[in-house]
């Protein structure tokens, strides 16, 4: 039957979402699918259904794709779709909601502070680096891409920093630096069965893993699975942990860091809806495996549910 690649979107990740979905449509087109562009930020989503589409593969990326809303309304039309659930999604797409449920299943992240955008005076902003330390990392908790977020090396970078933050989000995430390595690890199937790809380390310019370094430079370095066995063995546990921790299903990327000084790893946020691009992680990792972006992009729709 018709599927819709679900992509574009009105969020701020909507650049990424139309490069993701570009590459999936295609793939899905080459493997002989009766697939459709279909974008949700130009077209009223409740057309899927008089329009005969029988499934939706999301491609869409933040608010109203990856956050439990457009997944609500194709429950609600009941066609099934990839990917994540309402309530995982939802969770997921607030950094601070799952920081939350993974510290309540002894899971470990970087500590932090959260402040509403009624608390961003700067007498209470000032205090955030006493309680974390420098480097803070300040971030809107419902954006993806590092869009909004910023790494802040001093006091006086603070409060334009929550400020820029909370022009995305009503609330502001202070999360305390880690440093070490930026790993990321891919996670296919749900509960029990599901399995984690190999552990990707990113090394971006200036360490810096930006919105540029992530999409559009090529000197970002891609480490795909080749941590030490014993040492990717850890971070995949950990990661298959969290995944399951949310519930989440079909498919999911998991943002962790490793400390430097003693190896310990931190989660910092889980995607329900990764990124698809050319330069995006979950493709590379499953290339390592020796499955392809069409038979990714095909295993993942085999997994559309209700
Ligand atoms: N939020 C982007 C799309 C990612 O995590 O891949
Ligand atoms: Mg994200």
């Amino acid at each position: 039957g018709k599927v819709a690649v679900l992509f574009g979107g009105d969020s701020a990740e909507r650049e990424v979402s139309l490069m993701s979905g570009g590459g999936v449509l295609a793939a899905l087109q080459s493997e002989g699918v009766d697939a459709h562009a279909f974008d949700p930020g130009q077209r009223n989503l409740l057309e899927l259904k008089a329009e005969g589409f029988q499934r939706a593969f999301i491609a869409l990326h933040g608010r109203h794709g990856e956050d439990g809303t457009v997944q609500g309304a194709l429950e609600l039309m009941g066609i099934p779709y990839t990917g994540s659930g309402v309530m995982a999604s939802a969770i997921a797409m607030d950094k601070i909601t799952t920081k939350r449920v993974w510290l309540a299943d002894q899971l470990s992240t970087p500590r932090w502070v959260s402040l509403r955008r009624d608390e961003l005076q700067p007498e209470r902003v000032r205090t955030v680096p006493d309680e974390l330390g420098l480097p803070v990392f300040v971030k809107p908790p419902h954006e993806g891409s590092s869009i909004g977020a910023s790494k802040v090396m001093g006091y006086s970078d603070m409060q334009a920093a929550v400020e820029l933050a909370a022009k995305y989000d009503a609330e502001v995430l202070c999360e305390e630096f880690v440093d070490g390595a930026e790993l990321t690890c891919p996670v296919l199937g749900e509960g029990v069965g599901a399995i984690a790809l190999p552990v990707i380390e990113i090394r971006a310019e200036g360490g810096n893993y930006d919105y540029q370094n992530k999409y559009f430079t090529d000197t970002t370095q891609y480490l795909v699975g080749q941590l030490p066995p014993e040492e990717q063995a850890r971070v995949q546990q950990l990661v298959l942990a969290a995944y399951r921790s949310l519930g989440a299903r079909g498919w999911g990327r998991v943002d962790v860091m490793r400390r430097k000084s003693d190896g310990q790893l931190f989660l910092l946020e889980i995607n329900t809806s990764p990124g698809m691009t050319s330069h995006s992680l979950v493709p590379k990792a499953a290339a390592a495996v020796g499955i392809s972006y069409p038979k990714l992009c095909l295993y993942l729709l085999s997994q559309a549910r209700l």
